[in-house]
């Protein structure tokens, strides 16, 4: 089929603070739990940090330049809070001038900025304070985000609250694969609910901006979870998962509560719900102007009486990216047509999707990254599909615009559709960069 996107339809590229940043101490920054968490040996593959990462800080002139060359419309990036606030009430006017220089050149080239406030680097004076368990939070981070809806203002498109508040919450608290590296459900849970409370909060004061220009929402990674067989067992054991990646955070938002199933699992396994004070709810389930979903893969499981949560994956039969993650675009599609049935009807934007792939570069200059040339065109076809179907998709973000540090997995993967060098720090835009410039311009994938 011939896949045709409308003039306004937003293609982008997405990247996060502490993936590509670099610069860790520079102009009064202090540590993230990231910066702790990179060190602690083993904990990340090789031993990488994102010390220097893409020296995005540096180096985001030239970085801008690339994305200008390219053509996207937008550009997705995320806010170091511990670079505005390295301390409790310690503004940073140095750090603000990064995101606002780096605005202004976006800017210049027509690109429209969008923001995500958090994306899991939470300052280590927070985490020191409870970080996130600590219900306080809320507020600081609250206060965090007003300051730079004053200093960008208007400049911003689309404001992001918070990016896969899943990660930040259940693999950082509960998994322990991620900062701080806790392996507690009922810390994961409490986490969950203090990060979605600090979104309800942070969307009540942008309100009162009144901007004229400038959405906000939340980006969820969503992961469809499919039973391996049509077995009774197994069916259930894919909505205990889905309920475990999706509904726990999709209910609360769009619901108005947490899914009771969930919650009696959970309460099995010793978890009270005590934080949950009365109105929190119902404060929640603010309205969004938007919401934003981050979609890799789905997941294939089947019963195992012996785990936790009565789940266990199965590998699927679809080819597979570096990450192991099976290609599956049409979960997508199945998921997007869920969401509108069972959720909302807001405007969605698809604010990453992408695949890391073992790219070489050849004769020091190409980089011919086929397979995810075919895994962005396959994506984005379901993308039109839902929108002549009236979804109301409005842009799609690759992941990602430059290699970068992959949180555990160091710099091993790259899901960047320009490569990075990372000992000369000299970027190449890979095949598909230009691959993406051509469909930019005609919106046309034949
Ligand atoms: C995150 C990114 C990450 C990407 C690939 C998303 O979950 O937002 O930070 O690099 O997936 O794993």
């Amino acid at each position: 089929m011939t896949a045709k996107f409308k003039r306004d339809f937003l293609f982008g590229a997405a990247t996060s603070s502490y993936q590509i940043e670099g610069a860790v101490d520079a102009d009064g920054r202090t540590p993230s739990i990231w910066d702790i968490f990179s060190k602690i040996p083993g904990k990340i593959y090789n031993g990488d940090t994102g010390d220097i990462a893409c020296d995005h800080y540096n180096r985001y002139r030239e970085d801008v330049e690339l994305m200008g060359n390219i053509g996207i419309n937008a550009y997705r990036f995320s806010i170091s809070w511990s670079r505005i606030f390295p301390g409790k009430g310690v503004f940073n006017s140095k750090g603000m001038e990064f995101y606002k220089n780096l605005v202004n050149e976006l800017v210049k080239r027509n690109i429209k900025p969008v923001v995500t406030l958090y994306h899991w680097d939470l300052p280590m004076w927070v985490y020191n304070m409870g970080g996130w368990l600590n219900r306080d939070s809320v507020k600081w981070f609250t206060e965090y985000a007003i300051k730079i809806f004053e200093e960008l203002g208007e400049s911003v498109k689309l404001w992001i609250t918070h990016n896969e508040p899943l990660c930040a919450s259940i693999f950082g608290y509960y998994e322990g694969n991620h900062a701080p590296g806790h392996k507690n459900l009922q810390e994961a849970l409490k986490v969950a609910h203090h990060i979605l409370l600090s979104h309800a909060c942070v969307v009540k004061e942008f309100r009162k901006f009144n901007f004229k220009n400038g959405e906000i929402g939340i980006t969820l990674n969503q992961i469809p979870v499919y039973p391996a067989t049509k077995s009774e067992e197994d069916m259930e054991a894919a909505f205990i998962r889905d309920g475990y990646l999706n509904r726990w955070f999709l209910d609360p938002l769009f619901k108005n509560s947490y899914p009771e199933d969930m919650k009696k699992i959970y309460e099995g396994l010793n978890v009270n719900f005590d934080f949950i004070e009365d109105s929190d709810l119902q404060d929640i389930s603010i309205k969004n102007d938007f919401l934003g979903i981050n979609y890799y893969s789905r997941e294939l499981v089947k019963f195992s009486p012996d785990s936790p949560l009565r789940f266990k994956g199965v590998s699927g039969k679809f080819p597979k990216t570096e990450m192991g993650w099976e290609i599956v675009p049409e979960a997508l599609y199945d998921h997007i047509l869920r969401l509108r049935k069972e959720y909302t009807k807001i405007p969605i934007y698809i604010t990453e999707n992408g695949a890391a792939f073992n790219d070489r570069v050849l004769k020091k200059v190409e980089v011919r990254d086929e397979k995810r040339i075919d895994y962005l065109k396959r994506h984005l076809i379901e993308v039109a599909k839902l929108n002549q179907k009236r979804m109301d998709i409005r842009g799609y973000f690759v992941w990602s615009l430059l290699d970068n540090f992959e949180w555990q997995f160091g710099y091993s993967k790259r899901f960047g559709i320009i490569y990075v060098d990372y000992k000369t720090q000299e970027r190449i835009l890979k095949n598909s960069a230009f691959w993406y410039r051509d469909l930019i311009k005609s919106r046309v994938i034949k």
